[in-house]
């Protein structure tokens, strides 16, 4: 499973980026507007830091506008992923820019039939929100085991599920279960993933036991110096 994860801010992206868990990144306008960053200085530096896609939003309601920006997005980096909204324009734009090479990100989807038409126009990427459905009560984990399920149907379908939206660990966890392609995810919930209290308990056991033993695996003049 991928690990993408979803912010604008460039401070936690290197910081995260240098674990090498960090396969991608997306944004979104209000994640942009949260940074306080121009947009495409903040993606083509984002791009720099990540090799994997990134994803950068169109803005525009209407196609022929949607395809303006999203071909200029496109040319900031090569791993730009264009990210459109689930809209009859949005998928009209996904079609035109997928035919010119580009990675499209489908966003803002909610349900299984949006995400069968992302895939018939050829989305990179389809982004169920799955918080925002728990939010009001509905099953967000369940909307990507009917996309899953559906796209496996279909060996032609190569767009990707990447589970947005996400609330907690568990939402990576399950998503992983299900087969979802990518997880994206807020810096503090990346972080999260690797957080067990029991692990931090038996460490410090570990070493409380350690130290008992007087001994250091390094040499002890390069442990003293180190
Ligand atoms: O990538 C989409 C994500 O940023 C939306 O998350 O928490 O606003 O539902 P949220």
């Amino acid at each position: 499973m991928k690990f993408f994860v979803d912010t604008a801010d460039i401070a936690e992206i290197r910081d995260l980026a240098s674990t090498g868990m960090v396969d991608g990144v997306t944004t979104n306008p209000s994640l942009i507007a949260k940074a306080g960053r121009d947009f495409k200085d903040a993606i083509r530096e984002i791009c720099s830091i990540v090799p994997g896609p990134v994803s950068a939003e169109v803005t525009a309601t209407d196609h022929a506008t949607q395809l303006a920006e999203g071909r200029l997005l496109a040319k900031i980096a090569k791993n730009v992923a264009v990210k459109v909204p689930l809209t009859m324009d949005g998928l009209k734009t996904c079609k035109a820019l997928r035919a010119e090479g580009t990675m499209v990100n489908v966003t803002l989807c909610f349900s299984a039939a949006q995400a069968l038409l992302a895939a018939k126009v050829g989305a990179t990427f389809i982004s169920p929100f799955v918080g925002r459905l728990d939010d009001i009560s509905e099953d967000g984990m369940q909307l990507v085991d009917d996309i899953v399920t559906i796209y496996r149907q279909y060996p032609e379908y190569k767009t990707e599920v990447l589970v947005a939206s996400i609330r907690h660990p568990m939402h990576v966890v399950v998503a992983a279960k299900l087969g979802a392609h990518v997880g994206t995810m807020p810096p503090d919930i990346m972080r999260k993933l690797y957080q067990h209290p029991l692990t931090d308990k038996g460490l410090a056991a570990f070493l409380a036991d350690w130290k008992k033993t007087g001994q250091s695996i390094l040499p002890q003049a390069k442990a003293a110096a180190e």
